[in-house]
């Protein structure tokens, strides 16, 4: 039986004391199904782990002006300064990606956040719309900054089936719980809610990832760096969000371990799967037969490998056992960017905490 009661319910009735003290109610606090009122009390709290995410993600501010496009403006206008299939490679990696965050800002706020009863982990889910909106933002300047026709990069998947058909996807995905009726409750229910979950952990941690590896590969071989560092200050945010939606879906596990039936398991691990696999076939057709040192097969083999690092943040085992390709990427990625002296300026005096993540 579910516990919850719906914001509205709370305040339906006429007034009636309850002896239901604060922490009675926090107590009875779920990331689904809970108990809320509404009224995003944060102290103390059920969640704390949402709220570090919360004030983690405050500490990575940043603004997509502030990235300095100039080089990439001389190299794009210099008809030897990429070539014909980079160019092409990078204007469906930015199509791409600027479809799946505008697609990314719209599930959370529609699909996701009206049915979270845990006021902090709604805090995360708020900042990260914010932040999708931010990346919607980014893929605008880099458009002007190149004066890229919009129509080759918004407008590519009426055009380019793959890109259309990866779209498709990916919306029906995330739809599966867009229906304005549906509600948590039930085990079927809560279980496609937490499918939407870990959906969410293959849109932030395995679809985003080819078009960002291009990003990194062009600026390795010293093209289109402002480009690139744009990339990576959304990749830091991608990074956070995946942490999100992986203590999210471990949490509702923890709180309703009846829904983690071995047949939900292989359905699970099947997304992943289709996920890798989407993502590859994608790369691939964008790629060719490379750029750069980056081959369809190298590409297979990252993929595999995150898919992997996917399955086991969420307590399922490996499918692959491939290994990294590109040992390199963790300087574009991960803490070795202090050493790179990476995010200077502006952001760096945000950074008030320390930049592991
Ligand atoms: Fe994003
Ligand atoms: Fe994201």
């Amino acid at each position: 039986m579910s516990e919850s009661v719906s914001k509205r319910e709370l305040f339906q009735n006429e007034f009636g004391e309850s002896t239901m003290s604060n922490i009675e109610l926090i107590n009875k606090r779920r990331v689904i199904n809970g108990v809320d009122d509404g009224l995003m009390q944060v102290s103390p709290l059920k969640h704390p782990w949402a709220y570090e995410i919360f004030e983690n993600m405050i500490k990575n501010n940043w603004v997509p002006q502030e990235v300095p496009m100039q080089k990439d403006v001389e190299q794009w206008n210099d008809p030897k300064g990429l070539t014909d299939q980079e160019r092409n490679v990078y204007k469906k990696s930015l199509a791409f990606v600027s479809n799946l965050d505008g697609l990314q800002t719209n599930n959370l706020a529609c699909n996701i956040i009206r049915h979270i009863t845990s006021p902090e982990v709604v805090l995360g889910i708020v900042r990260q719309t914010y932040e999708e909106a931010l990346h919607v933002q980014s893929y605008a300047t880099m458009i002007e900054a190149l004066a890229l026709d919009p129509e080759d990069v918004y407008g590519l998947y009426r055009k380019d089936q793959d890109l259309f058909e990866k779209n498709k996807q990916v919306l029906a995905a995330v739809s599966k719980i867009s229906d304005p009726t549906f509600q948590t409750g039930t085990l079927k229910n809560d279980q496609m809610f937490l499918e939407a979950c870990v959906g969410n952990i293959i849109l932030e941690g395995i679809y985003f990832y080819s078009a960002f590896l291009t990003f990194y590969v062009l600026k390795r071989n010293n093209k289109m760096p402002g480009s690139a560092e744009m990339i990576q200050f959304i990749n830091r945010d991608e990074d956070v969000h995946l942490q999100l939606f992986i203590k999210i879906t471990n949490a509702i596990k923890e709180e309703q371990p009846e829904l983690w039936t071995p047949e939900f398991q292989a359905q699970i691990v099947q997304n992943v799967k289709d996920g890798v696999e989407l993502e590859y076939s994608w790369g691939a057709s964008c790629m060719g037969e490379g750029i750069l040192g980056l081959t369809p097969n190298s590409l297979k083999e990252y993929l595999q490998f995150i898919g992997d690092m996917r399955l086991i943040a969420i307590g399922l085992p490996k499918v692959w056992n491939s290994k990294n390709p590109f040992p390199w990427i963790d300087e574009y990625t991960q803490g070795s960017m202090i050493e790179v002296n990476f995010f200077e300026g502006t952001v760096k005096e945000y950074q008030t905490g320390s930049l592991e993540w």
